[in-house]
């Protein structure tokens, strides 16, 4: 078991890697407690659940909306949750980014924790303290930075994870070595089919370092005023494919991934052979190089997302598989290089 500890400005969260949801009532109070989960997890996990009120949502994105937000603030209110009360999510990505802005949010904050369930969930949308909502299928437009208490990492969930969800999650493992690991891009290469056989000493090895990457980059600028910005490694033309095409996030993130480093070597920062092996990476483990879609509406939908300020995007670039940065691009300039 692996204990990762982000100090916060809103509290210590502590991500534990490797532990069940089985001991859950080690980590949450005795008393009023409220589940979140979706109705996948629910139909799977809920035996196993602790004895408190669960609200379940649809499973998927449409459930990051304002009306769902609203019926869980309503349902704390009918169950007589207060200022005391803790906020469980047990699921993947949505149902963290949900609970946490709802916990964020009612009554001005009570505290929170995850049982992530998915390989996304665990690497990447449950660690950090970015808790976002949607709006109108915008990603994450409104939201919020409170850590969870404690993130519990139960890997051995994973084995009931759909495939094509589990490479999804590992679109994000990927995407933590290439902005800061080289040594971990090497292990993926060599790994590949242990990780694609769901071998669990090489998923716990996995999400263990890219816990300990995500960390180490939210707890040097946790809101994002520089270095987390190279978490976004991807995402500027994944969350546009996302919004337009409403493909899965692994996948969206997958060929951002590919068109950033591909606009790397354009610019001259990123070498040809580089290039090459970050494509066989992503396609070696069943993700997207590629994908075709209206470049001019992705485009559109890409001055939507949060990383444009004014006419700057802040886009993240490759200077080598294992070393991203930032680089402000002008939306002017980077749309005549895109189109
Ligand atoms: N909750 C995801 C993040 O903070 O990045």
């Amino acid at each position: 078991m692996e204990h990762i500890v982000i100090e916060g400005k809103s509290g210590t969260s502590q991500i534990v890697v490797g532990e069940n949801l089985a001991n859950i009532r080690a980590y949450i109070p005795a008393q009023n407690v409220f589940i979140i989960t979706d109705k996948n997890v629910g139909s799977i996990y809920s035996q196993q659940f602790p004895p408190f009120p669960v609200f379940q949502v649809e499973a998927g994105e449409q459930s990051k909306e304002f009306p769902v937000i609203a019926g869980i603030w309503q349902w704390l209110l009918d169950n007589g949750a207060d200022r005391g009360s803790f906020i469980l999510a047990i699921g993947g990505g949505v149902v963290c980014d949900i609970a946490g802005f709802v916990a964020s949010t009612f009554m001005r904050g009570i505290p929170f924790g995850f049982v992530a369930t998915s390989l996304l969930a665990q690497v990447d949308a449950s660690v950090g303290g970015k808790n976002g909502i949607n709006l109108h299928g915008f990603k994450n437009i409104v939201g919020t930075f409170t850590q969870p208490r404690f993130v519990i990492c139960d890997t051995s969930m994973l084995s009931s994870l759909p495939e094509e969800e589990y490479r999804n999650g590992m679109a994000e493992i990927i995407k933590h070595a290439l902005i800061k690991n080289a040594q971990k891009i090497n292990y993926l290469i060599a790994n590949r089919h242990k990780l694609l056989q769901r071998d669990s000493e090489a998923i716990n090895h996995v999400v263990s370092l890219s816990v300990k990457i995500k960390a180490s980059v939210v707890q040097a600028d946790e809101h994002e005023k520089g270095e987390r910005r190279l978490l976004n490694f991807g995402h500027t033309w994944g969350h546009a494919l996302e919004a337009i095409l409403k493909i899965p996030h692994g996948q969206a993130v997958a060929a951002g991934m590919v068109f950033a480093a591909r606009l790397s070597v354009n610019l001259g920062y990123l070498a040809e052979n580089d290039f090459v092996t970050i494509k066989e990476i992503i396609a070696g483990y069943g993700l997207p190089v590629e994908i075709d879609a209206d470049k001019a509406l992705i485009f559109d939908a890409l001055l939507k997302d949060k990383k444009r300020e004014n006419q700057i995007i802040h886009y993240v670039l490759l200077e080598r598989a294992g070393k991203a940065f930032v680089k402000e691009i002008e939306v002017a300039q980077l749309k005549k290089m895109v189109l």
